[in-house]
């Protein structure tokens, strides 16, 4: 089977490695010259690398596999492209329908896209049956989970193929909806936004909700450390992003104090500062070790973590396993949100989020339906 990449990027690059070593044809596409020559470099090298390590038994044979070039009409022979340009819904539209003149009619069109809707990609198409979201994770040779997303049009039978493809290709896919943030990105907010809103509340300082997340909640970073790791401008603009596509939501409402990093430039590790330096000497801040305190927060931001998978499986965004996986294995999470809720009972979850609701009168802290009815009935999420 051949398969095309356009955009030879971080994740294209990434993406294309996983096809040519899952035995494909590669064409990889890109408008810029040096990107392509980048993206050529870097497989060399990583591919080498894998093979010195005993991992891959011939590197040249995998690279081989591999077609660079800036014409686009050169992905005529592929069965499937995967598309990871900027991502900018109006640039998106125009590829794909540049690309359609040049495929067959037969050729699958999937979209990396991260935040735009599949279904207005598919849109843009004369045969929107044949579009559907291929969402990978950085880095995207090493990160197992891959969640696939009909578009509306997205003809049956497309999901299972492609879900039996990604299994062929070593990864772990899951079905979600076509619904901003698709699991991982929407479920994840609050890890990042409720932590956010604490500090700036001065209940707790970045240092000490970190090490009461890690060592208390079992995460492996937390939360400041982890945005500082991802960079500022990502996360703040998928949290932007979320909150304006689901109108607003007060849920997903984005926070002063990472706006104003963003604005500073101050973008975590790779520019030496976020909510915490890390230039050379530069000794990081002391957590407050109270573990009542602790427990608190490590509560209240797993309560709205655990009410956005709730609210998402009450909303059929994807299967309660499916929801699972997408946390456990696509982004480490210490177990699936919806195991936690099972494990605290729903009754004491939705009495984190009322009390905090009373508090606040917030909209933000509603609980999910699902959760009330499941707190009512002493019911479990999952059999
Ligand atoms: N970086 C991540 O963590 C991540 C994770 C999942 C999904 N995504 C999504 O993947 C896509 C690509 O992200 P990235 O981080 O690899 O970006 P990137 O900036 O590293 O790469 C994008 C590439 O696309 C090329 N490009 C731009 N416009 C083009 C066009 N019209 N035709 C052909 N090539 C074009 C650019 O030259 C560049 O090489 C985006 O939709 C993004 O939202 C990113």
């Amino acid at each position: 089977m051949n398969v095309g990449i356009i955009g030879s990027g971080a994740m294209g690059a990434g993406i294309a490695q996983v096809a040519a070593m899952a035995g494909h044809s590669v064409h990889i596409y890109d408008t810029a010259a040096p990107a392509l020559q980048r993206a050529q470099s870097g497989l060399q090298t990583t591919l080498q690398k894998l093979e010195e390590k005993g991992k891959l038994p011939d590197a040249a044979t995998v690279m081989n596999r591999f077609q660079f070039t800036g014409t686009l009409a050169d992905l005529a022979p592929c069965h499937l492209v995967i598309e990871a340009i900027v991502e900018n819904l109006d640039i998106k539209k125009k590829v794909f329908a540049e690309l359609e003149a040049v495929v067959s009619a037969g050729c699958i069109l999937a979209t990396n896209t991260s935040s735009l809707s599949v279904t207005a990609i598919a849109a843009a198409c004369r045969q929107p049956e044949r579009v559907l979201g291929l969402h990978f994770f950085n880095p995207a040779p090493l990160m197992a989970l891959v969640e696939v997303v009909p578009a509306l049009q997205t003809r049956e039978g497309l999901v299972p193929e492609l879900m039996a493809l990604m299994q062929q290709w070593g990864k772990m896919p899951v079905q979600t909806k076509d619904t901003p943030g698709f699991i991982v990105n929407r479920l994840a907010r609050p890890f990042y936004g409720e932590a956010i809103r604490i500090y700036e509340e001065g209940i707790a300082s970045p240092a000490t909700l970190d090490w009461a997340m890690t060592t208390l909640g079992g995460f492996r970073m937390g939360p400041f450390t982890l945005m500082d790791y991802i960079g500022h401008d990502v996360n703040y603009v998928v949290t932007e992003t979320v909150w304006t596509s689901f109108f607003y939501d007060p849920r997903y409402k984005p926070s002063f104090s990472q706006k104003r990093l963003l604005e500073a430039g101050w973008l975590g590790r790779k520019t030496g500062r976020g909510f915490y330096e890390y230039a050379e000497g530069t000794v990081l801040p002391e957590p407050v070790m109270d573990e009542a305190l602790g427990r608190h927060l490590v509560d209240r931001i797993g309560a709205m973590l655990m009410n956005e998978a709730i609210e998402a499986l009450h909303l059929g965004v994807a299967s309660a396993a499916d929801l699972e996986m997408a946390m456990t294995k696509g982004v480490n999470y210490p177990k699936g949100l919806l195991q936690w809720a099972d494990d605290a009972g729903a009754a004491r979850v939705l009495a984190v989020l009322d009390a905090l609701y009373e508090e606040y009168g917030e909209d933000r802290y509603r609980a999910s339906v699902l959760l009330r009815q499941k707190a009512r009935n002493d019911e479990r999420f999952l059999s």
